[in-house]
């Protein structure tokens, strides 16, 4: 019998735990999650491990996959769980693990911690775990990007793999790369503001990450979450899997927020995601003098947003988050795009 733990947003574990069975994450209560873990693996030659799931997979059976994944067991960290799947599924040990994604996926009820493995294994030693995968390859980078795009694909798994997919496509069509964020805070489905939005990530290039404050951040509650955040600072122990959408805001080059005129500003858990990637010694730092110093890589923030109405005043909505920028993250450039009187 296997056992999973559930996890709520900020990646606590609840207390409950369910056991593994065909569709049993469709008893999973809203706003809890399961642990999944997926691991690329690329070669010190530079070359990436596909495998192959064994047909009798429930899902994508018989689908190439790169390159091991699956779900956490009761009581194992994310890093333990992804250790313990890739020596399954491929005979690969490594302690060279780095986080690169954690998604959040409400339909599922998943949530996904993405590693890339770099490792000098002797490329014909992969060994196959019987009922999960059948057969496995190496393949260029090339190779990987051309699987990756084509219908052969699991498309959620490349979703989950999209910064780092993005940047190989550049560095294969020799252009600079640049790790374009989104923070996505709309909300409508036909949403004008995520289409204007749209308009200026083409502008970039079209390659970018997508970050959803509704589904990926909870709001800070209570004392004991800031308690363990002034602790973690004050012992460097901001771990990359606990504080994973700060270092992604912090290693972004371009940050395109995307957030509807609501009621004079911007929706509320849009500033919940800016308390959550405030974070001392990841996004800013403090001089000796008290004054904030940012520590974020990016050159460029585009607030993008539309208004019903006229708005009243951009203080209340841009205003904060261009403050916020050039205070604490340390973003000269730092502009607004706007579409008002959409309703009149
Ligand atoms: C909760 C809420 C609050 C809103 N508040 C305002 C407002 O204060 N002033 C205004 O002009 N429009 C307001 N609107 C209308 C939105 O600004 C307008 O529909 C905008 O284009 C929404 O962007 P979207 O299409 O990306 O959802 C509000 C809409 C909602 C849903």
């Amino acid at each position: 019998m296997e056992l999973w733990d559930l996890y709520d947003i900020d990646g606590n574990r609840t207390g409950e735990v369910i056991e593994r069975k065909p569709g049993s994450f469709k008893k999973i209560p809203d706003g809890s999650y399961h642990m999944v873990c997926d691991i690329l693996v690329q070669h010190t030659d530079g070359t990436f491990l596909l495998t192959k799931r064994h047909p009798e997979k429930d899902v994508y059976p018989g689908y190439w996959e790169a390159s091991a994944g699956g779900s956490a067991i009761a009581g194992e960290s994310p890093v333990e769980a992804a250790k313990r799947e890739l020596f399954e599924e491929t005979g690969i040990k490594s302690d060279n693990f780095e986080l690169v994604g954690v998604i959040h996926r409400c339909q599922n009820h998943g949530v996904f911690y993405s590693y890339l493995v770099v490792t000098d294994c002797a490329k014909d030693s992969i060994v196959l775990q019987e009922g999960e995968t059948t057969d496995y390859k190496w393949v260029s980078k090339k190779e990987l990007i051309e699987h990756v795009d084509s219908e052969e694909s699991i498309k959620t798994h490349n979703g989950r793999y999209k910064a780092l997919f993005n940047r190989y496509r550049a560095e294969l069509a020799s252009e600079q790369y640049q790790n374009v964020l989104l923070v996505n805070a709309c909300v409508r489905e036909e949403s004008r503001t995520r289409k204007l939005a749209e308009e200026i990530l083409k502008d970039l290039g079209g390659l970018y990450t997508e970050v959803k404050p509704q589904t990926e951040v909870s709001c800070i509650r209570n004392e004991e979450f800031i308690t363990a955040r002034t602790r973690d600072t004050a012992q460097g122990t901001l771990d990359r899997e606990k504080y994973f959408s700060a270092y992604q805001f912090a290693e972004a080059d371009v940050i395109v927020v995307a957030a509807p005129y609501w009621d004079l500003s911007f929706p509320a858990i849009l500033k919940a995601y800016f308390e959550k990637i405030n974070v001392l010694g990841i996004t800013f730092r403090y001089s000796p003098e008290g004054v904030p110093i940012g520590l974020c890589k990016a050159k460029k923030l585009i607030y993008v947003t539309t208004a019903g109405g006229p708005i009243i005043s951009d203080e209340l909505g841009f205003g904060y988050v261009k403050a916020l920028a050039e205070n604490f993250y340390g973003i000269k450039d730092v502009s607004q795009v706007k579409k008002e009187f959409l309703d009149i």
